[in-house]
Formats: structure tokens, sequence, C-alpha cells
């Protein structure tokens, strides 16, 4: 499915692979030959993920909301090429309803969590390697109820840039997905279907994205050389429209 013949043999950190574009993510890159260390805050999700693939491979815990957590996983971890983060923990609803608490949770998923990565990570990651976070297009279609998803969205693009010039030249990205049938949206039930067909219909690719887009994406963002401080938008066009 994929040319990524250049993941082989590299060692990749996958945060958030214990579940949706994390673990098919994780699935990918194994399959591509890549040496996988597989975080994120639930160790029995990530053996579940561990588990559907053969072979060695690693899982660390790594809480993106807690510093010692993150410094314990660089101590762990040890020298590796890439990192990617699928990590959010959205904080939605109206104004009026927001606990601090949540909204600072979102900040640590896309914001805090990417800054002290690259705090605590930058200095064991090999020559030619890169960042990888997840942003949204909330950040460039923002909604009522959705702002602290727009935000947090909108402040890991302007992170990626100032950590791209910051620890050059190791290289920092983002993607930035657009509605992607991932799971994410199993909670709507009966009305999954029809939200997901009134996306297609409206956005410029009249699609809607499958977690293999984003994937894509990822690989390409780890793979070319001249590509830093850049934001992917894998959205159909969804910010357009
Ligand atoms: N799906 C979409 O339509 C869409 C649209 C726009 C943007 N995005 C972005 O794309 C990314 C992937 O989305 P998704 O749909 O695959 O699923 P998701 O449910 O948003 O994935 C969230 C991931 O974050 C991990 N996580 C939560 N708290 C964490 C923490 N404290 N430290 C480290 N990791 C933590 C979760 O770990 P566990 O596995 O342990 O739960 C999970 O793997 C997210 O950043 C999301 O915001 C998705």
């Amino acid at each position: 499915m994929f040319d990524a013949t250049p993941l082989k043999g590299q060692r990749l950190v996958v945060v958030g692979a214990g579940s949706r574009t994390g673990r098919a993510l994780a699935k990918a890159a194994w399959a591509a030959g890549a040496a996988l260390v597989l975080a994120g805050p639930d160790p029995r999700k990530l053996e579940w993920t561990a588990g559907e693939l053969s072979g060695p491979l690693e899982v660390l815990p790594l809480d993106l909301a807690d510093e010692r957590s993150i410094s314990d996983f660089a101590g762990l971890v040890g020298g590796f090429d890439h990192l990617v983060s699928t990590a959010a923990m959205p904080a939605n609803g109206p104004l009026r309803d927001l606990e601090l608490a949540d909204v600072q949770r979102a900040f640590s998923a896309k914001v805090i969590g990417p800054l002290l990565l690259a705090k605590h990570l930058a200095g064991q990651v090999s020559q030619g390697g890169s960042f990888t976070f997840f942003s949204g297009v909330a950040a460039w279609r923002p909604a009522p109820a959705r702002t602290v998803m727009a935000t947090t969205n909108g402040a890991l693009a302007f992170l990626v840039q100032a950590l791209a010039v910051e620890i050059a030249p190791i290289r920092v990205n983002a993607v930035s997905p657009g509605i992607v049938d991932t799971g994410s949206w199993d909670g709507l039930g009966a009305d999954k279907e029809a939200f997901l067909r009134g996306v297609a219909e409206r956005n410029p690719a009249r699609r809607v994205g499958s977690p293999e887009d984003l994937i894509k994406a990822v690989f390409y963002a780890i793979d070319n050389p001249y590509v830093t401080g850049t934001v992917l938008h894998v959205d159909g066009g969804g910010r357009l429209a």
C-alpha cells in the first residue's frame, strides 16, 4: 500500500499507539520494517496493539500531561529516529461549561506535551530524524463549542514552526486531519453515517478521510528531508468549504 522502504530499520516512537490512528500507524510502520516503540497512557491498550504485531518491539508508558512521565520515558527509550504523536484529549463544549482541568489536559496533549517531548527527547534523535504531531481542521474551521479544540490545534501548528527552528536540524511537522473515520466518530451511533455523508458532500474532495490517508502523510513527513516546520492538511479541503 505504501512506498515505505525508508522506514525499514528506522526506530520509530508512536505516541498514541494504543488506539485508532496511532494503532493503525504502528501496524503500517511495522509492516514497512520499522523498529517500534509503542507509547501512550494506557499499557493495556499498548499491549493490545503489540499483540497484533509479531516480533520484538517495545512498549513504554507515556502520559503527555505529566512532565515526570515524559522525562522518565526519555530515560528509558534511548536513541531513536522518528517520533509521531497522535495524542489528543479534547475539551469540547460551550464556554460556560468548560472546566479548567479539562482545558489544561487538552493543551497538554497538543501543545505542552509536544513541547516537553522536544525538550526531553531532542538530544536522542538521530541525524535526519523528525517529530510529527497531529493538529486538526478545527483550527482552520472554528465552530461553537469547539474553541479549545480550535485553539490547541492552531497553537500546535505554530509550535511546529518554532520547534523546527529551535531544534534544527531535527525536522518538526504536523499533520492536520479533517473528518476521518478512525473510529472516533462511532459515538454518534446511528447518526454517524449521515454525519460522514454530509461531510463528504460539503468538502472539495467529496469524501471522508481514512486512517490510510493520514498514514501516507506521516510517512511523507518522516521521509522527505526538505520538509520541516510545515502543516500537512489531510482534510479533503474541508477547511476551505
Ligand atoms: N478523527 C478525526 O476526524 C480527526 C479530526 C481532526 C483531528 N484529529 C486528530 O488526529 C489525531 C488522531 O485522532 P484519532 O481519531 O485517531 O483518535 P483520538 O481518539 O483522537 O486519539 C487520541 C490518542 O491520544 C492518546 N492520548 C490520550 N491522552 C494521552 C496522554 N495523556 N498522553 C499520551 N497520549 C494520550 C490516546 O491514547 P489511548 O489509546 O490510550 O486512549 C489516543 O491514542 C488526534 O490528535 C485528533 O485530534 C482527528
